[in-house]
């Protein structure tokens, strides 16, 4: 059996129909090649159980601890993700980010299931950092090839995680900070490896020449240009490669609830 892959538009994410209950190591294979070239995927009416669901996560990666998150009653590895019917707040995630980049091993892949998702409730952008990577000129890519980035889990991105702590934290979440370098091979080609949520600073390269990098870099990774968006429904799944996409989520109103399972490779 094969999977039906259909990229989006510049070959930023695409779409792949399959039945994730019936997965086997070749169809595996399949999704993680889709990613490579794509860096996000999604899949429709996918009726999994949270057993169901970490099966097929587990064929994918290995799964990771969320720091920050209880998991979902007898489901280790599933964080709830919940925006409420009253919360006031931006949503979580919404602003530019990769996930977890403030640890100091990184995780591969995020799934994300819409298990509660009214219609028009919000789209997850991303945007594709070997686009961003590639599209820098020359001066710029050898000047960033070997610096290091410094990542926080207080960045700006941590507002939007208040509410969700304050209901479901599992009081350990404070002060996560890592150094990565800020291009990242990823197969066989290169990425921008920071983003405006969680990289507070460049290495060794003063507070302002650092500030102006980041300025620079951040506008640069985020345009209209290297993104894609999608739209979620009920029993939706993506997954994408935080080491070649950013994302954020966007604004919507009500209940929603999400399923994430996030992976090393
Ligand atoms: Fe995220």
């Amino acid at each position: 059996m094969n999977i039906k892959v259909e990229p989006f538009k510049n070959n930023i994410g695409a779409s792949i129909s399959s039945d994730l209950k019936l997965v086997d190591s070749k169809i595996i294979d399949q999704i993680k090649e889709t990613l490579n070239n794509y860096g996000f995927v999604c899949f429709r009416d996918q009726n999994l159980e949270p057993g169901e669901y970490l099966k097929f996560a587990e064929q994918l990666g290995k799964i990771k601890e969320y720091p920050m998150l209880k998991d979902l009653e007898n489901y280790k590895g599933i964080t709830v993700v919940e925006r409420k019917e009253d919360d006031k707040g931006k949503s979580y995630g919404e602003g530019w980010h990769t996930d977890s980049s403030y640890l100091e091993k990184t995780p591969k892949y995020t799934c994300l299931m819409g298990k509660i998702v009214k219609r028009d409730q919000g789209q997850t952008l991303f945007a594709s950092q070997l686009a961003s990577y590639e599209a820098l000129d020359q001066e710029t890519k050898d000047k960033i090839q070997n610096l290091v980035g410094i990542f926080s889990s207080a960045g700006p991105i941590s507002v939007t995680r208040l509410e969700r702590e304050a209901e479901r934290g599992t009081g350990k979440s404070k002060d996560f900070i890592a150094e990565h370098p800020i291009v990242k091979k990823v197969g066989s080609r290169k990425a921008l490896y920071l983003s405006p949520g969680h990289t507070i600073a460049i290495k060794d390269l003063g507070e302002e020449n650092s500030k102006e990098l980041l300025k620079f870099l951040f506008n640069h990774q985020t345009k209209k240009e290297f993104q894609n968006s999608f739209f979620w429904e009920k029993n939706t799944i993506v997954i994408w490669d935080n080491h070649s996409v950013i994302h954020s989520a966007t604004p919507f109103q009500g209940r929603r609830m999400m399923h994430r399972i996030i992976l090393d490779a």
